[in-house]
């Protein structure tokens, strides 16, 4: 049965990592061993049995330490349970309906034949990094749209896979 699970994240302002931490918190309740990481300070997955990587939404592609760190672990990667999430819709719609994923991150489920991937919403707040984070806010169209339900309820499912 695998044991270590890491749970690996590329994120600008932070809400990510707080959902990669959900994630593993759950399954850590299932007896698992589970570090929550930034994708960019994983020197290797060797270590761990199985793999979550997500990534924040930005211009239509994951955050770029997601993608850096699918593209240089790829073989090890391809050899482990492997799941992806995606983090970034500014409304309802990703607790209403599944949200596919960008083009670029199903490439990558192809490639490494990932078990499955999710698009949690997202949360942008005050203080977020860039002026376009910056002009979203002022239009009022910022909040924390992440459903904790729903990643609790995902994280359970991948948990039951692991330790079945
Ligand atoms: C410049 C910018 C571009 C964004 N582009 C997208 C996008 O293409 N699709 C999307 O669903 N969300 C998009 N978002 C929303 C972010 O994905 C969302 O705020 C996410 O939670 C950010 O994750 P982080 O806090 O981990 O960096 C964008 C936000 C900003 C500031």
């Amino acid at each position: 049965m695998p044991r270590n699970v890491l749970v690996a994240y590329g994120t600008t302002n932070g809400s990510t990592a707080e959902i990669a931490e959900a994630i593993a918190e759950v399954l850590r309740k299932d007896g698992l061993t589970v570090e929550a990481l930034p994708a960019r300070s994983v020197p290797s997955v060797a270590p761990y049995d199985a793999v979550v990587i997500g990534g924040g939404l930005y211009a239509g592609r994951w955050h770029k330490d997601a993608r850096r760190f699918v593209r240089r672990h790829g073989k090890n990667l391809a050899e482990r349970p492997l799941w992806f999430f995606s983090s970034g819709p500014l409304d309802a719609s990703a607790s209403e309906r599944d949200i596919p994923p960008v083009p670029g991150v199903h490439k990558a489920m192809i490639r490494l034949d990932a078990k499955g991937h999710v698009t949690f919403g997202g949360c942008l707040q005050e203080g977020a990094k860039g002026w376009v984070a910056r002009m979203i806010l002022r239009n009022g169209k910022g909040g924390d749209f992440r459903d904790f339900g729903q990643i609790e309820a995902w994280a359970a499912r991948i948990g039951q896979e692991l330790t079945n």
